[in-house]
């Protein structure tokens, strides 16, 4: 094994994302995510591997497993042991490592495109994966959603053997599902629009990705909240954006910081819930933020991604209800209704640029799938839909309160919740990163997801105070059982 070089950066392995899957030969599994780890890591940084015992707790495998999986690292030379500091695996060069996959390594970044390289601050990937667990962010009651009632339309699309659907589409989707969708929105979101402003996507992540693509040149500015949803700044940096972070109050995004950026193109926002910090972007906020755009011909794009998820008080309009020149382009996923795995979603635009979206589509991916929209069209019209969003409402309400009364007796004297009037999510903040970093760290240990606020913010940026550090927990992927569970957990791991 190789000794670390001079310039190593050394970093923990962290066991999240490792998923096992509960059939027979967990210690082969557990081998195969960890190599899969170590070659996917830079050869400049050497990882030190958690000892045996606590992997086996974070993963909640025997220790025997974790063991054995760390044999077979050791007798293939991914890993070494020093003694009294620990295992480590030094930085293996991906591309002369056996079985390594290249692209996967970016051993070959080198060769790739200038565009691809704007990712390289992101990660690419999302930190957590696999079946639901507490408190993950970004993930709904998905575990409630109607299979049988899904499948039953699915089986009646098939079997009318829909020929008609069965060659190319319209770039901007079913006409069916684009209609019924502009009549929840005008029902349920107060947004009035025209089916034809709608165009049918893979999910939130693809509208975003596609309005930058429309709109952006490489060096162009783009105002975003900050702290911010890393899979929308990573989108836009990749169409060449520079990101201007735009700190946060109670009242949301602060627009008299804004003002001072008149050379941005666009302002990425969330306005119903902010993510991560939950705060809701107040009518004031709103309409200075329209003026804004208005004032230096900017565009927003307004990501209303669990804008359903309303538990006190009327919400407010959307941007996109609210602007009067055609400059907000808004963003709709049923991920958070249905579930993530569905990828579809949608846009609104403002007519004028619903032909140049539907050339740039059309070069992607064509359309989206045939039989996803017509299905979900059916689910709308036959009332399906709106009885789900209530029961996820519901569910989601539930899910809140579980945790927030969980919470209370254990931790609420040190580590106090906000009020949660919306979303999936909550947040809080914390005095110093150390305490984010100590909480994170013993809550992943113990199998507990929380996510440090600290993830979200822009590097080098202006964040206001309160919102440096912090915990963000996603409350409604896993039952109140799951919950309490977890809650006991975290007692245990923090003491
Ligand atoms: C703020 C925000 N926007 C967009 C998305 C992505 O949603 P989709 O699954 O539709 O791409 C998420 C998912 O967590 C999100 O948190």
């Amino acid at each position: 094994m190789p000794q670390p070089k001079p310039s190593s950066l050394s970093m923990h392995l962290d066991p999240a994302g490792i998923a096992l899957d509960g059939r027979k030969g967990l210690a082969k599994q557990l081998y195969l995510a960890l190599r899969q780890r170590i070659l996917a890591t830079p050869d400049t940084h050497r990882i030190k591997l958690p000892t045996s015992r606590e992997l086996a707790l974070a993963l909640r495998v025997s220790r025997n497993t974790v063991v054995r999986a760390y044999e077979q690292l050791y007798a293939e030379g991914y890993i070494s042991s020093r003694v009294g500091d620990g295992t480590y695996a030094d930085g293996l060069a991906a591309a002369t490592a056996p079985g390594a996959d290249q692209a996967a390594t970016g051993a070959t970044a080198t060769q790739l495109s200038a565009m691809q390289r704007r990712l390289s601050g992101f990660g690419g990937r999302r930190r957590f994966d696999g079946p639901a667990r507490a408190f993950r962010l970004g993930i709904p009651a998905y575990d409630l959603f109607p299979n049988e009632i899904w499948g039953r339309l699915q089986g009646n699309f098939w079997r009318r053997a829909p020929l008609a659907q069965m060659g190319y589409g319209e770039a901007a989707g079913n006409s069916r599902l684009r209609e019924l969708i502009a009549v929840y929105l005008r029902q349920a979101r107060g947004l009035i629009c025209d089916p034809s402003q709608i165009m049918i996507t893979a999910g939130a992540q693809h509208g975003i990705a596609l309005c930058a693509q429309l709109l952006l040149d490489a060096g162009d500015r783009v105002a975003v909240e900050n702290p911010c949803y890393p899979s929308a700044a990573a989108a836009l940096t990749l169409a060449g954006a520079q990101l201007v972070g735009i700190p946060l109050d109670q009242d949301g995004m602060d627009t008299t910081q804004l003002a001072q950026h008149a050379n941005c193109r666009m302002a990425y926002v969330t306005p119903s819930h902010q993510y991560p910090i939950g705060v809701t972007l107040s009518l004031q906020r709103r309409l200075e933020l329209l003026a804004w755009a208005e004032r230096h011909d900017a565009w927003i794009v307004e990501d209303d991604y669990d804008g359903e998820y309303r538990y006190d008080g009327t919400p407010l309009a959307p941007l996109a209800a609210l602007d009067q020149s055609a400059r907000v382009l808004y963003v709709g996923t049923f991920s958070k209704i249905a579930f993530p795995g569905l990828r579809l979603g949608y846009l609104v635009l403002p007519p004028k640029l619903v032909p140049g979206l539907s050339a740039l589509r059309a070069m992607a991916d064509r359309h989206p799938p045939a039989a996803d929209q017509a299905v979900m069209a059916e689910f709308i019209a036959a009332g399906h839909f709106q009885r789900h969003i209530r029961r996820m409402r519901r569910a989601s309400r539930a899910r809140r309160d579980a945790l927030m009364t969980g919470w209370t007796p254990l931790f609420g004297a040190q580590l106090p919740l906000p009020k949660v009037a919306a979303g999936l999510h909550l947040s809080l903040s914390l005095d110093s990163f150390s305490q984010e970093a100590e909480l994170v760290a013993k809550a992943l240990a113990a199998g507990v997801e929380i996510n440090p606020v600290s993830r979200f913010c822009l590097p080098g940026q202006v964040v206001s105070p309160q919102h440096r550090a912090g915990l963000a927990l996603g409350f409604a992927g896993v039952d109140e059982i799951a919950i309490q569970r977890a809650l006991l957990a975290l007692q245990q791991a923090w003491n």
